[in-house]
């Protein structure tokens, strides 16, 4: 009966069989229903209410320490690691903005990217902040339709899961659980991570799901069948031993599914495509447990298999990223829960290569990185099963500071015998130590660094000064810096349309500063000239509002759900406005906005006016506009 499953009769002792492992494994996915969070609507003028009782200085100020300059309130960004300030808040605009990282926003945009949360869990904490009473929610038509999708592919994927689970308890899943038991994993963690295996006939799964009422389409969705000319529907996995990926809430995401030994042929491990639901970039193997752990650490591995070795011996702490190089992303997740992350990264070249790049991510979050030594063994995996889990307490306790492993690293690629190699290596240690802003942590990391490599303190602390001397200073070289995602990147200069774009920013940041220049322009300018969507909605919503006499920055950030337009939006209002002195030249450059902003939309219709005859009129319009501007002088005043 096992051979070909899909008949009603399968179904029924499927689920039989499932409810008898209701009390062991069930209950790990049950969570799953309970958390569901649906994205609700709020109406706007709620959200207003719950903006303006959360002044954005005094909800930052509770955060972080901000200290008065000028106008404006700054202190050193808590999204990037930096160590001299250029985080910003405005309280009149109230809106904050970091010129190092280009994070920016309300308050809004703030506490979900400080809490790592949603929009409406950001409201939320806001409303009860000030003391604001929610009503019961109301679901937008577009909200109910994408919440529906989710659900239906969490769905899919539970079902899979309790599949695939099924299978590994039936005699032809019998070489997977055998070499599961070869691994020495127990029936209990076997349970508790929810592995199964993926039968020989992929096919099976499909004809299982559409027996349970899922359409082509919600399968084909979550990645568990692709859909090939030929064939017609094609599971992703087959005779693998399926790892579920559940997110931080206990739900199942997406798959990995590995190999039986290692001469079947075939990538070790097949993981889901990206799904709406599975994001790679935020989600962590094990993560749904390890936020319960009361470690105070978080063990960062490499593999989905020193996740669940490392938690049999009963470090609940340890997760692994999802078959990609660790993200920023992920590192804002562990960042909820601890600032404290152990490395326990493979023991090999690739091993530390990645370890030094997750060192890198971690510290731009802020956070802080050891290294656990496995050697001699080459990951946790092996280690565990050789020397166990007092031993690898041990290498816990002892694990090594990131600095002192970068360096460690860094030594490797010198020949220390040759006077030169070794001159380059201190050298090098020289550079790295004048990234220590703060003049104690730099004294002390000369002392442990001399100390470890017989340089001399003093000696060591001369180069270190020297180097400072011809480098500018201390304080991070510009090349470590995390990338700038303002788009007004020097890398763009000469691309138009960055260039287009960032004149639509510049007019939009000159009428927040200057609102009563717009019954001045008001004539030439509409919010159709602001070609990029997004651009053109802020510029529609700010025109009514200063009509209206009621404009303010935050309350229009506030329409974007997503914190990505948000934190566009917000580069709507903040972009760096050249310091120009005279009148004159304030008058030039704004003049020069307009025309660069207004022939830019005359390009954008007038490539379209061949087929469109709206672009075709406001071509005409756009060009009418601009002869009138070359003779206008508008004065700001
Ligand atoms: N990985 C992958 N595809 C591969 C190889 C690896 O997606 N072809 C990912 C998986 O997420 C895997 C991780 O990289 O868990 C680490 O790889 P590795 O150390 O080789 O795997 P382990 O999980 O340690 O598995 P095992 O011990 O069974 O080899
Ligand atoms: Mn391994």
């Amino acid at each position: 009966m096992f051979q070909s499953f899909g008949s009603s009769s399968d179904i029924q002792y499927y689920e039989i069989v499932c409810k008898n492992h209701k009390r062991e494994f069930l209950h790990k996915f049950a969570e799953f229903e309970e958390s569901v969070v649906i994205n609700m609507y709020y109406p706007e003028e709620l959200i207003e209410e719950i903006r303006q009782k959360n002044d954005i200085v005094d909800v930052i100020s509770g955060y972080v320490a901000l200290q008065k300059k000028g106008s404006n309130y700054m202190c050193c960004c808590p999204f990037h690691g930096e160590k001299t300030p250029s985080f910003s808040v405005s309280r009149s605009r109230q809106i904050f903005k970091c010129f190092g990282c280009g994070e920016g926003g309300s308050v809004l945009t703030f506490v979900m990217k400080y809490e790592n949360c949603t929009y409406i869990e950001a409201i939320k904490i806001l409303a009860e902040r000030a003391g604001v009473e929610l009503p019961q929610a109301e679901y937008s038509e577009e909200t109910k339709k994408r919440e529906n999708r989710r659900k239906m592919l969490l769905e899919v994927n539970k079902e899979a899961a309790k599949f695939y689970y099924y299978q590994l308890r039936t005699p032809r899943g019998a070489k997977a659980k055998e070499y599961l038991d070869n691994r020495r994993l127990t029936d209990e963690t076997l349970k508790n991570f929810g592995l199964g295996y993926a039968p020989v006939k992929g096919e099976e799964l499909i004809t299982y799901l559409k027996g349970k009422g899922f359409t082509d389409e919600i399968i084909r969705d979550s990645g568990l069948a692709k859909v090939s000319e030929k064939r017609g529907m094609v599971t992703q996995f087959w005779n693998r031993v399926m790892y579920p990926i559940q997110d931080i809430n206990g739900r199942v995401i997406g798959f990995g599914g590995r190999i039986m030994g290692s001469d079947d042929g075939g990538p070790k491990y097949i993981n889901s495509p990206e799904t709406d639901i599975f994001d790679k970039s935020r989600n962590l193997y094990g993560m749904n447990y390890a936020r319960k752990s009361r470690a105070g650490n978080i063990i960062l591995c490499e593999g989905y298999m020193d996740v669940i070795s490392m938690h049999q011996a009963g470090f609940t702490q340890a997760v692994a990223s999802l078959g990609t190089a660790f993200t920023p992303g992920q590192a804002n997740v562990i960042k909820k829960y601890t600032k404290d992350v152990l490395l326990a990264y493979d023991s090999d070249g690739a091993g530390i290569k990645a370890a030094l790049k997750a060192i890198k991510i971690l510290s731009a979050a802020g956070m802080s990185a050891r290294i656990i030594n496995m050697s001699p063994y080459k990951d946790p995996d092996e280690f565990m099963k050789n020397l166990g889990r007092e031993a690898f307490q041990e290498r816990i306790d002892n694990a090594e500071n990131s600095f002192m492993f970068e360096i460690r690293m860094l030594e490797r690629e010198y020949n220390l015998e040759d006077p030169e190699g070794k001159t380059n290596f201190h050298n090098q240690i020289a550079r790295r130590l004048c990234d220590f802003t703060e003049d104690i942590e730099r004294e002390n990391y000369i002392e442990a660094v001399a100390d470890k490599y017989n340089i001399g303190f003093d000696r060591l602390r001369k180069l270190v000064v020297n180097m400072a001397a011809s480098t500018g200073g201390y304080g991070e070289v510009t090349l470590h810096q995390p990338e700038i995602k303002t788009g007004i990147n020097s890398r763009n200069r000469s691309n138009p349309e960055e260039n287009a774009k960032k004149a639509q920013r510049l007019l939009l940041t000159w009428l927040t500063d200057y609102p009563e220049l717009y019954q001045k322009i008001k004539k030439y300018i509409s919010p159709e000239d602001f070609v990029v969507e997004l651009y053109s909605k802020v510029a529609k919503r700010m025109f009514e509002d200063i009509e209206k006499g009621q404009f303010n920055p935050a309350q229009i950030i506030n329409t974007f759900e997503d914190g990505n337009d948000q934190r566009e939006a917000s580069l709507l209002f903040t972009t760096k406005l050249d310091d120009l002195e005279s009148e004159q030249e304030k008058e030039k450059a704004f003049h020069d906005i307009l025309v660069s902003v207004k022939r830019n939309s005359y390009e954008y219709y007038s490539a379209r006016s061949g087929v469109d005859i709206m672009a075709l009129n406001k071509m005409i319009e756009d060009k009418k506009a601009l002869e009138e501007l070359n003779r206008t002088h508008i004065s700001l005043n």
